[in-house]
Parts: C-alpha cells; sequence; structure tokens
C-alpha cells in the first residue's frame, strides 16, 4: 500500500481556537529555588514550579513552554525564539528585573504580551528592587506570593489572550 504524505501545520499562535502557547521564563538564581532563602522566597523548588504550572495549563487548556538560564543572552535568545510562536510570555528575570535593558529590548521586539512575576514583593525589600527595566512595558505585574504569583499570572495570561482574540475577531 502506497503511504499518503501527511501535511503537518502548526497554527500560528493567536489564530482563535488554537491552543494558547505560553512561555514562561525564569531568570538567574531562580535555578535554586527551595533552597535560595527560603525565607524570601518560599521552600517550592523550580520544577514542582514547572510541574504545577503545565498541570494548570492543561486543565485551562493552555501549552506552556519553561525555560530558565542564569544568562542575560540565553534568556534574549529564548524570548526572540518565541516570536510568532507563543501567545504571551510570564518572565520573572530575577535579578535582571532591575538592569537589564537587552531583556527590555527582546520583550519589545517579539512583540508578545508579557506579565512581570516576582516571588517577593520587591517593594518590601531593597530600593535598588524597586526599579524594573519591563514594568511599563509589562501588562501586568503579579508579585509577593511566592510560588503562587505563577499560577495567579498564568490565569491572567489566558484572560489576556482570550480577550485580544475575541477583539480581533
Ligand atoms: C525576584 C526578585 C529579584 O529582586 C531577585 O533578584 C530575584 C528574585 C523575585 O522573584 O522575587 O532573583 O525576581
Amino acid at each position: 500500500m502506497k503511504g499518503g504524505a501527511v501535511m503537518v501545520t502548526r497554527a500560528k499562535a493567536g489564530q482563535s481556537g488554537s491552543p494558547i502557547v505560553v512561555l514562561v521564563v525564569h531568570g538567574p538564581n531562580l535555578n535554586l529555588l527551595g533552597e535560595r532563602e527560603p525565607e524570601v522566597y518560599g521552600r517550592t523548588r523550580l520544577v514542582d514550579i514547572d510541574k504545577e504550572l503545565k498541570q494548570l495549563g492543561r486543565e485551562l487548556e493552555m501549552k506552556v513552554e519553561t525555560f530558565q538560564s542564569n544568562s542575560e543572552g540565553a534568556i534574549v535568545d529564548r524570548i526572540q525564539q518565541a516570536r510568532g510562536k507563543c501567545d504571551v510570555l510570564l518572565i520573572n528575570p530575577g535579578a535582571y528585573t532591575h538592569t537589564s535593558v537587552a531583556i527590555r529590548d527582546a520583550i519589545t521586539a517579539v512583540n508578545i504580551p508579557v506579565i512581570e512575576v516576582h516571588l517577593s514583593n520587591v517593594y518590601r525589600r531593597e530600593p535598588f528592587r524597586h526599579h524594573s527595566t519591563i514594568a511599563d512595558i509589562a501588562q501586568g505585574r503579579i508579585m509577593g506570593f511566592g510560588a503562587e504569583s505563577y499560577s495567579l499570572a498564568l490565569r491572567a495570561a489566558r484572560t489576556i489572550v482570550q480577550e485580544s482574540r475575541r477583539q480581533s475577531g
């Protein structure tokens, strides 16, 4: 029997009807969650946060991709790869929140809505943590709820994409 060719086309991000694709980016030192300053960041490990986000994503019919790097350039590369493939970005840039113009520029370049996430409430901490290079380009910022900040952000991400799909018909 001759096999027929099967063409697999991946729906472009943003098309209504296609599953919502979310990229979750974790910045430097977040690989140490659970061990690192647990009184500030809690005891939940990063693998468990990612697992929970993927599970919640399944419940909300969203595809959740996760990425962690300690390197600013690697984070910029990953954001660039999301161009045209992801509907929304959740990012906790860690310490790069307070310094990185490169991450800000990458987000602006890919033109994907972004939610800024932090485990701790940075405004209850040192003044140098009060400035964020991405605060003014974010749709919103969620902070201070420990690991739960991420799941709150995922729910908000769904609303943002659904609303923009509704508006674009
Ligand atoms: C953080 C806050 C940053 O100031 C810090 O550098 C981090 C974690 C947070 O999630 O609370 O690494 O982004």
